[in-house]
């Protein structure tokens, strides 16, 4: 059975103070959420060692929002792998359409990063999606299929075990704009087909699929109802843990 789980990216956002209240607000609120969604909050690196001190022996799990795709060195600015594990990340977030649109994150990078995450024990959240132009040119199938295969692909089914796909439209992040759920539900399972495709049935049905672009606690219930939507990936409304808190009791 695949993981239910509601993931908060709280992407460049909140002072270390701030992210430790939010923080405290989201684990006192966590027995709040049905047992079985796994509750993530991914932090900006500045966070990580405080947020980690609040999460421990709770229910919530922390994640970073990227890492280095090289394991260690001469890399000035750049958080590794060895790092995140170290101060109790449990994911980090892979790929986020913001990386690759503005950090020239590519496929390639990717597979690096994604490869130092397994071997240092993290679980991946890889991101994918299309653009509005991407979308309106009804390129979006073969652009998430290449996103996956690009990446995916260079994994075994073993490593899939601990690879978690987010599903981001790039015209739905912090537009308010969201897919609505039979759109999601269509990407879902086209996703889900091309990893069966290369691991199998199986491994397809167990790998998470997540839902982030405008999610909210107003739409989260329709969509979180859609059969290949196993949570979501939560941006500006992971910033409030009643939102937050909220969508992940939708489920
Ligand atoms: P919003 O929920 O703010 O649209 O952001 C989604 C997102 O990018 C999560 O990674």
């Amino acid at each position: 059975m695949r993981k239910k789980i509601v993931a908060g990216n709280w992407k460049m956002n909140t002072t270390v103070p701030e992210g430790v209240e939010l923080a405290k607000a989201v684990v006192a609120k966590s027995n709040e959420v049905p047992a079985d969604v796994k509750l993530v909050i991914a932090t900006p690196f500045t966070h990580l060692y405080p947020v980690a001190e609040v999460v421990k022996g709770t229910v919530v799990s922390l994640s970073a929002e990227n890492c280095a795709d090289h394991e260690k060195g001469a890399y000035t600015g750049e958080v590794a792998a060895n790092m995140l594990a170290s101060v109790g990340c449990e994911y980090t977030i892979l790929g986020h359409s913001e990386r690759r649109q503005y950090y020239t994150e590519t496929d390639a990078k990717l597979v690096e990063k994604t490869k130092l995450a397994l071997a240092n024990g993290l679980k991946v959240i890889l991101c994918v999606g299309e653009n509005l132009e991407e979308r309106e040119a009804g390129k979006h199938f073969d652009v998430c299929e290449s996103q996956i295969k690009n990446v995916l692909y260079n994994f075994t089914a073993e490593d899939m075990k601990n690879i978690v796909v987010a599903y981001e439209p790039v015209w739905a992040i912090g537009t308010g704009k969201t897919a609505t759920a039979d759109q999601a539900e269509e990407i879902h399972a086209f996703i889900r087909k091309v990893i069966a495709d290369k691991f199998g049935a199986q491994v397809a049905e167990d790998t998470t699929i997540l839902y982030g672009g405008s999610c909210k606690p107003s739409n989260a219930k329709e969509l979180f109802a859609q059969k290949d939507i196993d949570g979501g990936l939560i941006g500006g409304a992971a910033l409030k843990a009643e939102d937050f808190i909220a969508i992940a009791q939708s489920y």
